[in-house]
């Protein structure tokens, strides 16, 4: 039998480095509680804060690190739209393994803070463009975009006519390049250069699914998002047999526990128009001054006003420009919002802000006092202390969970 030892030099909170039920015996002693500071920044039980965070606040940091010390059972619904591993500026590390350890992990930390019977929404699309080295680097001829005439035929009949000619005698008497003569023979039509890898779809929902399901949830809907196809005039779109991104995927997961299914979140008409329906229509955002990847307000407000009651508070861990957040100001309910970018996290909080004058200029909280929050019902507590994080990579194959700063 083979033996082998193995030392990490990590984070033990995530051990990703571990395949699942590969361990048979863990012995371990922990650090203990405020006894010794061992000189590392991330080391658990030593002037770390156990504070829980505050409602209606806007957090800058990373989600696997702060949703830890979110209450648990507080949650009646977690809304969110992740990076899409598209190589945005908030995912340029980003590797395939460290973008699903990501969403693994923060699926994972769901069910200890969501209600019991309370509701994980994921807006996520599947990967158009998925870059595969595997993948044959065979592109697409299109005839249209072809400025020289030469084809294959023509190439064989100058190759029986004069078999000992190299690749540039027959370009030569056939007048192309020595490359067309290549790309004739050997189809190497190639995206992106001879070197760059393929690409094809990568389907998201399967993985997802999975990861909840390991969490103790359960898929409990789907619903798709169908935009406007916004890329319709796009050049790649008369290059290729695909079809342009028009949908993006819902996916509803449900924490075992007894639900509301109250016909007065919605209207009658509301219920006709898109209550029950499983295809939503609703513009993207089109003007991404703010931040590259908003989801519409009107996404966001459906989603609140199906699954919560006024009052309740509603979870983003990957904030943004704070959408969500924005959304569940204007429907009377309470929001946490995490986001990793400092940037960003400030857009958020300014429109945060904004949100909270409007509601109170134009809206009175309707709501039963009972449901109020205790610190001043919907609208008025806005915190932006928010500790930066000192790491926020998650390029890395183990997620570097990182603990907050100190208030200064
Ligand atoms: C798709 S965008 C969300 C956009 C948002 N729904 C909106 O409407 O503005 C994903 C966001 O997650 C943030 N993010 C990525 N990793 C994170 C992490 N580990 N913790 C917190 N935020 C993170 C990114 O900086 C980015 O702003």
């Amino acid at each position: 039998m083979e033996i082998s030892h193995k030392i990490i030099n990590g984070d033990s909170r995530r051990m990703n480095e571990l395949d699942d039920r590969s361990v048979h015996l863990i012995i371990t002693s922990p650090p203990y509680w405020q006894l010794k500071d061992y000189g590392a920044d991330r080391q658990i039980g030593f002037n770390d804060s156990m504070e829980t965070l505050a409602i209606n606040t806007v957090y800058c940091g990373d989600s696997v690190s702060l949703m830890e010390r979110i209450a648990p059972d507080s949650i009646a619904l977690s809304f969110w739209s992740p990076p899409y591993f598209l190589g945005k500026d908030y995912e340029e590390d980003a590797t395939y393994d460290s973008w699903q350890n990501l969403l693994k992990n923060i699926v994972a930390l769901h069910y200890h803070i969501l209600k019991p019977g309370a509701f994980l929404v994921i807006n996520i699309a599947d990967i158009i463009s998925f870059q595969d080295e595997n993948m044959p680097r065979i592109m697409g001829m299109n005839p249209a975009n072809r400025k020289c005439n030469v084809t294959k035929d023509m190439i064989l009949k100058v190759q029986s006519e004069f078999p000992d000619y190299s690749r540039q005698q027959i370009a030569s008497v056939l007048n192309c390049s020595e490359q067309t003569v290549d790309r004739r023979m050997n189809g190497n039509n190639i995206r992106g250069g001879k070197y760059a890898a393929g690409t094809h779809i990568k389907l998201v929902g399967g993985n997802i699914e999975k990861y909840a399901c390991d969490a103790g949830l359960f898929l409990y809907d789907k619903r798709i998002w169908k935009k406007d196809p916004a890329w319709a005039n796009c050049k790649w779109t008369t290059n290729t047999l695909k079809s342009v991104s028009e949908t993006e995927d819902l996916y509803i997961f449900w924490k075992p526990g007894e639900y509301t299914v109250n016909r007065e979140r919605l209207t009658a008409n509301e219920w006709k128009e898109w209550g029950h329906r499983q295809i939503w229509e609703i513009p993207s955002v089109r003007i991404n001054k703010e931040h590259p990847a908003m989801f519409p307000k009107e996404l966001a407000y459906r989603v609140i006003r199906l699954y919560t009651d006024e009052g309740d508070t509603v979870l983003d861990p990957f904030l943004g420009s704070g959408t969500t957040a924005v959304a569940a100001i204007a429907t009377n309910r309470n929001f946490i919002g995490i986001e990793m970018m400092k940037k960003y996290a400030e857009i958020a909080t300014k429109n945060v802000k904004n949100a909270q004058q409007s509601q109170r200029l134009f809206s009175k909280p309707t709501m039963p006092k009972e449901r109020l929050n205790k610190n001043e019902g919907v609208s008025v507590q806005t915190v932006f202390e928010i500790p930066q994080q000192k790491t926020v990579t998650y390029a890395a194959a183990a997620i570097s969970a990182t603990i907050p700063q100190p208030k200064e």
